[in-house]
This record gives structure tokens, sequence and C-alpha cells, in this order.
């Protein structure tokens, strides 16, 4: 099978290097790509966003299977595109992809199909807003979050009327996050741990992948600004059987049964963000497309073929079965450039990668690199993951910080607290 994974972060990578070692796989293809993923895959140059070119590049290069990485091809209607000309894709379709493109859309969504979520209520001006923030119906902390996609920085948690109202302000009024801010939630502060749970899906039939816990802020600690992810492990503690049982029950069945009763059937990867609170667990956001760093951790757990799940959901012949995984605790340990997440600084070289690969139970997977004059060099947010296993979480740590000890760029931040949550579990 020669299959095309579209994008060009770790996430891809830890795809494309799953795939590249499958016995039914003879050729892995990723668009964009980068240094890294081009040791496992034939990187091709495309833009992303565009999915008439996407569909170009599949149809000359005789491509049996498509798998999209990030939201954004997604949401720019790749398999919309992919579908209407018969070729086979995983990933779901640009209204599915509302799940997690609105999130009032995803809140009005789990309302009709009585999915346990935070109380909330969708604002559509700043009148509506500041008036629902003067009732105080919600308490405080209260949650304000803007509707669209704002890479990771829509969502304000206010600590009083004050922060509401700036928060209000800056989405609906200064239009800080453009059109993503013309209609805002304000929810219900959750109290509880966050955890994610993924599954495959196609229609109404799903395959169970794994939990992970990330590590959202740039900070050890949990302290300092939100970003797209520092590191992640897996799998989560907290989502014991009987969780697990629930999330599927009350969260995944409903929302997959609710998306092909109202039209959207749903194919892909399901990120279910939860929060797992006194009342059971509750749905945070969803995203229509698999975590970054939570990818790195989960794939190589994988103890089957990715190659032939993903062409079972492109089929509509998933199992009815949860897919295979190594019980081996993985950890993630995210390595981000000077400036991030506010700005980045390209250009730094790296070194002590050879190093850090050898070191036994490690993996590294690329996400913001580039070739420069034969060096390798820094060119995105989040630059490298490193991945450490091992038969305890706390080996796997010090696995992935073993790793992490060889590696060195100009301005390179990384938090030295990621896995530590496991170990009181351990
Ligand atoms: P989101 O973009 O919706 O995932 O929100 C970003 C982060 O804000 C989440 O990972 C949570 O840490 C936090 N958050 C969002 N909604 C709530 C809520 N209702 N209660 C508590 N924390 C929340
Ligand atoms: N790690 C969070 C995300 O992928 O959205």
């Amino acid at each position: 099978m020669k299959i095309l994974v579209v994008g060009s972060g770790a996430r891809e990578h830890a795809i494309a290097w799953k795939l590249s070692g499958e016995r039914d796989v003879s050729d892995v293809l990723c668009t964009p790509g980068n240094p890294g993923i081009a040791a496992v895959a034939r990187c091709l140059p495309a833009d992303v966003g565009n999915p008439l070119e996407l569909a170009e590049i599949a149809t000359r290069e005789n491509v049996e299977l498509t798998v999209v990485g990030p939201e954004f091809p997604l949401s720019c209607g790749v398999v919309d595109v992919f579908t209407e000309r018969g070729m086979p894709i995983v990933g779901p379709t640009r209204a599915a992809a509302a799940l997690e493109s609105s999130k009032a859309f995803a809140k009005d969504f789990m309302a009709r199909h009585r999915v346990p979520t935070a109380r909330f209520k969708i604002c559509t001006s700043a009148g509506d807003a500041l008036a629902t923030i003067a009732l105080g119906e919600f308490g405080y902390p209260v949650v304000i979050k803007a509707d669209g996609l704002a890479a990771g920085k829509g969502v304000v948690i206010a600590e009083d009327r004050a922060g509401a109202e700036s928060a209000i302000g800056a989405a609906m009024i200064d239009r800080r996050f453009g059109a993503s801010g013309e209609r805002i939630v304000i929810e219900e502060f959750l109290v509880g741990d966050e955890a994610s749970y993924f599954v495959l899906a196609d229609d109404t039939q799903f395959v169970a992948f794994s939990s992970a816990q990330d590590h959202k802020r740039l900070l050890d600690d949990d302290r300092g600004p939100n970003t797209g992810g520092m590191g992640a492990f897996a799998p989560s503690p907290l989502v014991t059987a009987d969780v697990e049982r629930r999330v599927v029950a009350e969260i995944v069945q409903p929302v997959l049964q609710g998306m092909a009763q109202e039209g959207h059937p749903f194919r892909g990867f399901l990120y279910v963000g939860l929060m797992l609170t006194a009342d059971g667990p509750r749905v945070v956001e969803f995203n229509v497309r698999f975590g970054d760093p939570e990818a790195q951790v989960v794939f190589p757990m994988l103890d089957e073929d990715l190659s032939w799940l993903l062409a079972s959901a492109a089929t509509g012949v998933l199992p009815s079965r949860p897919a295979r995984f190594r019980s081996v605790p993985h950890v993630a340990v995210a390595i981000a450039a000077g400036g991030y997440p506010d700005s980045t600084e390209n250009g730094k070289v790296i070194t002590g990668l050879d190093v850090a690969e050898r070191v036994p139970g490690a993996l590294i997977f690329h996400a913001g690199t580039a070739r420069d004059d034969g060096n390798l060099v820094t060119a995105g947010g989040r630059v490298l993951t490193v991945v450490g296993s091992g038969s305890t979480y706390r080996a796997a740590i010090d696995v992935a910080y073993d790793a992490v000890s060889h590696i060195r760029f100009e301005g390179m931040q990384f938090r030295r607290d990621i896995g530590q949550k496991t170990l009181n579990a351990e």
C-alpha cells in the first residue's frame, strides 16, 4: 500500500515512522514533511490548505490511502475533495470538523445529545456576553472561549468580573481573534484532572485507542502561558477501566451516533479532551485529529498495523474491538525554540541528535526543523519531541531526559517535570 501523510509536525513524523515499518506498506509519502520525516518517507512540497493540490499529488503519485494529521487541511475541506473523487482518506469532512473548529457548534451539539460538558451560554454580541457575566450565574472562575480556531489562545479563565469583561472586550470588541471571536462561549469552570482519550472512528463504528495526558503550559508545575503541548505521557493512570467505560458510553457513542444522525458521520481520529470531575468525566473540548504531542507517545505503543486500521476506517470495515497496545509507558518531552509560544527563533543550529537517538528506548520526532547548509536548524515553535519508554513511568521519564540532555541549540526551552504526575500513581 502506498500511503500519503499530510502535515509536517512531530505527530506526522510519529505516524509516518509507524507506517514505514509495516509489512503491507510499500511507500510512505509525506506532504510537506520535514527533515526528520524525510528519513522514513518521501517528502513532497505542498500547500496543505489547498485540497485540490493535495488531491493532484495523491493522483499523480498513485497514492492508495491518505491520512491527515493537522486540523487546518481538514477545515479547508481536504476530505470532501478526496471523497468526491473516490480517493480513500482518513479524516472528517469539513462539516464534521466543526466539532473542533466551532466551540459553539460543539457545545450545542453536546446539549442536543446529552453529552456531559460544562454548563454554558453562547453569546453573539458583546452586550449579550456582558449581560450574562453581570448575572453571575456561572460563578468564578468563569471560562470565556472564542468560538473559532485561535491557535490555542482563545480560552481565558477569568477569576473575577473584571477579568471576564476584559476577555469579552478582547475577543468581541478588539477582535483579537478576528472572525473566531464573533461568537463566544461562556461556561462554568470545571474542577478536576485533565486527560485525553482517542478513538479512530468511521460513522458509528470505532476502535478505541489509548488515553494520554498533555502538559499544556510552557513552564514546570503548569505555570506560564498555554502552548500546543510541552509534553505528554501515555497511558493516563487516571483513565481506569471504569472511567473508560463511562467515556465510551456517555461521550464517544452518543457523539458518533449524533453526528451520523445529523448527516455528518465522523470518520477519523476523535480526540476527547476530558475533565475528570467528582461527578464523572466531562468534555472540555473535541479535536478532530490526533493530539500533538500525544501521538508521539501513543503510536509507538500501538501493537498492530496502523496502515490496516486506517485502511479499515477509510473503507468502513473497522473491527469492533479496541486497538492492540503494548502496556509500556511512554513519555514525551517537547523541545521548543526560544521565544515560543509568542515568537520563534529560527535558524539556530541543532546538535547532539545522533547521540540522543542512540539512547536505548528513545525516539526523536521532528517538528520545526530545517536543513541549512548541511546543518539541522530550528524552523518553528516546537522543534523536536523526545520520547522515552520503559517498564515504568519512572524509567520512561529517565530515558526521555537522558536523550534530551544530549541535544543543544541556542534558546532551547523544555519542561523538566513531564510525567511527574504519574509517579504518585506508581
Ligand atoms: P480548550 O481550548 O477548550 O481545550 O481549553 C484550553 C484549556 O483551558 C483546557 O485544556 C483546560 O485546561 C482549560 N479549560 C477549558 N474549559 C474549561 C472549563 N470549563 N473548566 C476548566 N478548565 C477549562
Ligand atoms: N496537545 C493538544 C492538542 O493536540 O491539541
